[in-house]
């Protein structure tokens, strides 16, 4: 018997911003069971809440930087903490930095979980532009939009919820091209990190929606 077997069999939905990480976390969390774990909704509802944690996030979020290390990590353990037994755990935007990726390593082994799949999806610079532009989100229950590529039913309003929709702020041009080099900084080295345990493999998320999910599927199956 795999001595892993008895396990929890996590996975983490791993990209640039816009690259369809949540958009991809609503369907496969709803398909597979999973509990989806997203640091960026975390700390958008800390923020919204006004929580010192919020306060303090406000100022790296709103610029395009990352949140610090010890703040990620208290939140993430916190959220691991609340799923049960072996239920396994989507990591949407998480980790970011090759400390966060070390101390999840920590993290999942003191828990006795594991790592199953590092999904990196691929998506060019122009196209993540037009993306975040263009994207809405509901307030209420994190629902993405896209103005021209998914808008909802009825405009500003979310089909799930009945929330309205907002523009989130650090979807204004020049603070997506401080994410993108942020994340061309700090975020792709984490790719050889699990590149090395052989977790990664890669999707092309320049398909539309329900083309990369199949292929994320595939990949899972
Ligand atoms: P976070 O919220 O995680 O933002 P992000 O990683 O930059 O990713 P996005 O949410 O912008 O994009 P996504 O890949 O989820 O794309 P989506 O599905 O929405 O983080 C925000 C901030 O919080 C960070 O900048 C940082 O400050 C902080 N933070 C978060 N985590 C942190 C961490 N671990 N460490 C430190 N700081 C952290 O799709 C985008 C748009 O494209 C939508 O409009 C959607 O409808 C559309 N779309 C999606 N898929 C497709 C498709 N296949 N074809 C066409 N359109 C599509």
């Amino acid at each position: 018997m795999d001595k892993n077997s008895n396990k929890s069999q996590d996975l983490i939905l791993f990209g640039p911003p816009g690259a369809g990480k949540g958009t991809q976390s609503e369907m496969l969390c709803e398909r597979l069971g999973l509990f989806h774990l997203s640091t960026g909704d975390i700390l958008r509802e800390a923020i919204a809440k006004g929580t010192e944690t919020g306060k303090l996030a406000r100022q790296y979020t709103d610029s395009g930087k990352l949140v610090p290390d010890e703040v990620v990590m208290k939140i993430v353990e916190e959220k691991i903490g609340e799923v049960g037994g072996n239920g396994g755990v989507l990591f949407d935007g998480f980790p970011r930095t090759l400390p966060q990726a070390g101390s999840l390593d920590e993290v999942q082994e003191r828990g006795g979980r594991q790592i199953k799949l590092v999904i990196s999806i691929l998506v060019n610079d122009n196209e993540i532009i037009s993306r975040l532009e263009g994207r809405r989100m509901c307030r209420h229950c994190n629902r993405i939009y896209h103005i021209a590529a998914n808008p909802p039913a009825k405009e500003g309003i979310c089909d799930v919820c009945g929330g309205e929709l907002f523009q989130r702020n650090d979807d204004r041009r020049e603070v997506i091209q401080e994410r993108l080099k942020t994340y061309y900084a700090q975020t792709q080295p984490v790719l050889d990190h699990y590149r090395k345990k052989n977790l990664l493999k890669e999707v092309d998320g320049a398909k539309d929606p329900q083309e990369v999910s199949r292929q994320i599927l595939a990949i899972i199956a």
